[in-house]
């Protein structure tokens, strides 16, 4: 038996929370433990970007955050899920305030290459563990999720699921199913418009499937979702064009590509290792906890900067 999390980011018993617990029940049925947490009923503070969480993990504490307030509730269960499901409505196009605020928190805090090297060095000195940052992240997990967007066009939730990957990149949490729901004006209440039902029924099978392969690397990740994408590792739809028209980029992986133009249609390519260093994995994870660990400069490197700074101290 296996934790399941799922979190809903939208109004009490509306579309996101009956999405979400429609997914969950049929983990249950399955013989799951399953939890769930309605995340606008906590107290969120936003990300005052002070990095005491990652300034403390790299001096080899415990890389908490200082605020004090519901984010804990949220973070324990995540460390003790073995699979976390969750779904955001849209709002202009994006994910809701709340669910950034979550991403912010939780993002650099959480960083796989940033917790595990932290771990792994910690241990090497003989440290308590209970002072290193929590070792349950070590652990695999899976993930689906899915966007509810009110609006008949599609192209009005256009940045809901490549910006709902923030939840679970950082923290290396497989994404193995996404799907997204629009057009939900047109009926009163999802409860009523089965084909999603279903469809969230199915992301519950494959979430139950996925945790029947936890110890199997591939097959844990393997993608179940409807659409491939033009990402061979994220299954989103975005690009983002180089200056020069020449290559393309997966913002949410941030591995570089080219295409081709075949029959008229546009064929991304991305390279086995371009694969490997997608930001979903660890390796491109680890290239940006390098960045920061190597390229952060110091307050030596300005000694006069309240100098500087001093035609700027007014408000
Ligand atoms: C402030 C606000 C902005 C919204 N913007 C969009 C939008 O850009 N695209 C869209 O498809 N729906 C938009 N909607 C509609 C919601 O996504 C929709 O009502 C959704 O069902 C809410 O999820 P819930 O029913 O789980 O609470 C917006 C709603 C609000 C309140």
């Amino acid at each position: 038996m296996s934790k399941v999390l799922g979190l809903s980011f939208g109004r009490k018993m509306s579309n996101c929370e009956v999405m979400v617990k429609q997914a969950l029940m049929t983990c249950q049925e399955a013989g799951h433990e399953i939890r769930f947490i309605r995340v606008n009923d906590l107290d969120l503070k936003d990300c005052t970007g002070c990095i005491a969480c990652v300034l403390g993990m790299i001096r080899g504490g415990k890389g908490g955050c200082v605020l004090k307030d519901d984010c804990h509730i949220i973070d324990d269960a995540i460390m003790d899920c073995d699979a976390l499901i969750f779904g955001c409505p849209t709002f202009e196009m994006t994910p809701t305030g709340t669910f950034k605020t979550l991403c912010d928190r939780l993002g650099p805090s959480h960083d796989l290459s940033f917790r595990k090297v932290a771990i792994e060095e910690g241990l090497a000195a003989g440290k308590d563990p209970d002072k290193l940052p929590d070792q349950r992240c070590l652990k695999p997990r899976v993930g689906a999720f899915f966007s509810v967007g009110g609006a008949m066009t599609k192209n009005w939730l256009a940045f809901m699921l490549p910006t709902m990957y923030c939840l679970t990149l950082s923290m290396g949490i497989d994404v193995v199913d996404t799907y997204e729901y629009h057009g939900a004006m047109a009926h009163y209440h999802v409860v009523g418009n089965q084909p999603v039902m279903d469809r969230m029924t199915e992301m519950g099978k494959h979430v139950v499937d996925a945790l029947a392969h936890m110890d199997d690397e591939e097959e844990r990740r393997r993608w179940r979702g409807d659409h491939e994408g033009v990402c061979p590792v994220c299954h989103c739809d975005l690009l983002t064009v180089s200056q020069d028209k020449k290559t393309i980029e997966c913002p949410v992986c941030g591995s570089y590509g080219t295409f081709t133009v075949e029959d008229g249609k546009l064929i991304a390519h991305f390279t086995e290792a371009e694969q490997a260093r997608s930001r979903l994995r660890y390796a491109g994870k680890l290239e940006h906890s390098t960045e920061i660990k190597t390229c952060a400069a110091g307050p030596d490197q300005l000694p006069n900067v309240k100098e500087l700074l001093k035609p700027y101290q007014w408000e």
